[in-house]
C-alpha cells in the first residue's frame, strides 16, 4: 500500500498567490509550527510571485522544513494550465493538495462596472469572470486529476475559496438574519453568479470523485494512465477524496477595492483549517461560523 513516508511534506499549490488571500494561505501554512509543506504558489506574473516568496523567505517563523516555489499560470490559458501540470509532473510526479483562490471581480476588469445598479452589463466581463473564476478552475482540476490521483497522502484535498455571494439559499432566503442585500451585492453580479456556478462544479466534482468506485481521479470525463484509485491488481490504495467549498468573509483586498472589513490574514484561517483539516467532510460549503447553505 503506497502512503506518505513519515517525513514527506505535502505538495500545496495555490492559486493567485502573490498578493491578498491567496499570499496570507501560503504565509500561514509556511509558518506552521506542525509540519512542513513544499508550496508551490501560482500567478500570473512571475516577478510578483517571486517577490512573495522572497517575504516568506525572510519570516522568521517559516517552518525550517517549508519549502516554496514560483509557478507561473494563467487561468484563462490553455496552454498556462498544460504547462502548470506539466512542470508539477515533471518535478513532483504529484501533488497532495490543490487550493483553487484565485478570482476576479468588477474591480479587475478594464471596463469598470462604474454603476453598480446598472441593470446591463457588458459581455467581455460575462467572459472574464467566468473564465477566471469557474471555467479555468475547472480545467485545472482536470488537468491536475491525474497528479492529484497519484498522493501518497491519506487525504487528496481540493479547497475552493468561494463566496457566500454565490449562496443561492442567502440570496433567496430573506427572512435569513444572513441574507444577501442585493442593494449592495449587485456591484458583483457577475462576480456572485460565477460563484455560484463554481459551488455547482465544486459538488459534482465532490460526488464524481467520492464515487469513482476506487478509480478514483476519473473527472468523469475519462480516466487517464494513473488516475486510478487502486493500482492495477489493488496492491495500492489510494487515499480520501476531500473536496469542499469555503467563504473567506469580507476582506480588504483588490477583489473589492480594498473595501473589506477584515485583513487577508484573518480571511485565510479557514482555507488553512481546511487544508489542514484531518477526516471531517467531503462536499461541504463553509464560512467560519460553519455551514453556508448552498
Ligand atoms: N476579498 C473578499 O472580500 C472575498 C470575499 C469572499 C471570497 N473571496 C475570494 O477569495 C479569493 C482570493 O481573493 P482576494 O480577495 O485575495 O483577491 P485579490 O487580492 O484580488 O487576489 C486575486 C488573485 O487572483 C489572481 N488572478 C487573477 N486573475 C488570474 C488569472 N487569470 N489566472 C491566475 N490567477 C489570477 C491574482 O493574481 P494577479 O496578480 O495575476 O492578478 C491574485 O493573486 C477569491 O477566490 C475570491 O473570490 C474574497
Amino acid at each position: 500500500m503506497a502512503t506518505a513516508a513519515p517525513d514527506s511534506k505535502a505538495i500545496v499549490l495555490i492559486t493567485g498567490a502573490n498578493r491578498g488571500i491567496g499570499f496570507e494561505i501560503a504565509k500561514k501554512l509556511a509558518t506552521s509550527p506542525d509540519k512542513p509543506y513544499h508550496i508551490i504558489l501560482s500567478s500570473r506574473h512571475h516577478s510578483s510571485v517571486e517577490s512573495a516568496i522572497t517575504t516568506l523567505r525572510a519570516l522568521p517563523n517559516l517552518h525550517s522544513s517549508t519549502t516554496l516555489e514560483p509557478l507561473p499560470l494563467d487561468l484563462t490559458s490553455d496552454t498556462s494550465i498544460s504547462s502548470a501540470a506539466a512542470h508539477i509532473s515533471t518535478k513532483h510526479n504529484h501533488l497532495d493538495i490543490l487550493v483553487h483562490n484565485a478570482a476576479i471581480s468588477f474591480s479587475s476588469l478594464s471596463t469598470h462596472v462604474t454603476d453598480p445598479h446598472a441593470p446591463q452589463r457588458e459581455r467581455e466581463n460575462w467572459h472574464a469572470i467566468f473564465d477566471t473564476n469557474l471555467i479555468g478552475p475547472a480545467l485545472l482540476t482536470d488537468a491536475l486529476l491525474p497528479l492529484l490521483s497519484a498522493s501518497p497522502q491519506p487525504e487528496r484535498k481540493i479547497v475552493f475559496v468561494s463566496s457566500k455571494l454565490g449562496s443561492i439559499a442567502y440570496t433567496f432566503d430573506e427572512v435569513n438574519s444572513r441574507h444577501i442585500d442585493l442593494n449592495d451585492a449587485t456591484r458583483f453580479t457577475e462576480y456572485s453568479a460565477s460563484k455560484a456556478a463554481l459551488n455547482l462544479y465544486a459538488k459534482h466534482l465532490a460526488w464524481r470523485l467520492e464515487h469513482s468506485h476506487g478509480e478514483g481521479g476519473g473527472s468523469g470525463r475519462g480516466k487517464s494512465e494513473g488516475e486510478g484509485g487502486d493500482k492495477k491488481g489493488g496492491e495500492e490504495k489510494k487515499g480520501k477524496w476531500k473536496v469542499n467549498v469555503v467563504c473567506p468573509g469580507y476582506t480588504k483586498t483588490g477583489l473589492n477595492n480594498y473595501q473589506g472589513t477584515q485583513e487577508p490574514s484573518e480571511a485565510a484561517k479557514i482555507v488553512v483549517r481546511l487544508v489542514q483539516e484531518e477526516g471531517g467532510e467531503t462536499g461541504t460549503f463553509r464560512d467560519k461560523d460553519g455551514i453556508v447553505p448552498w
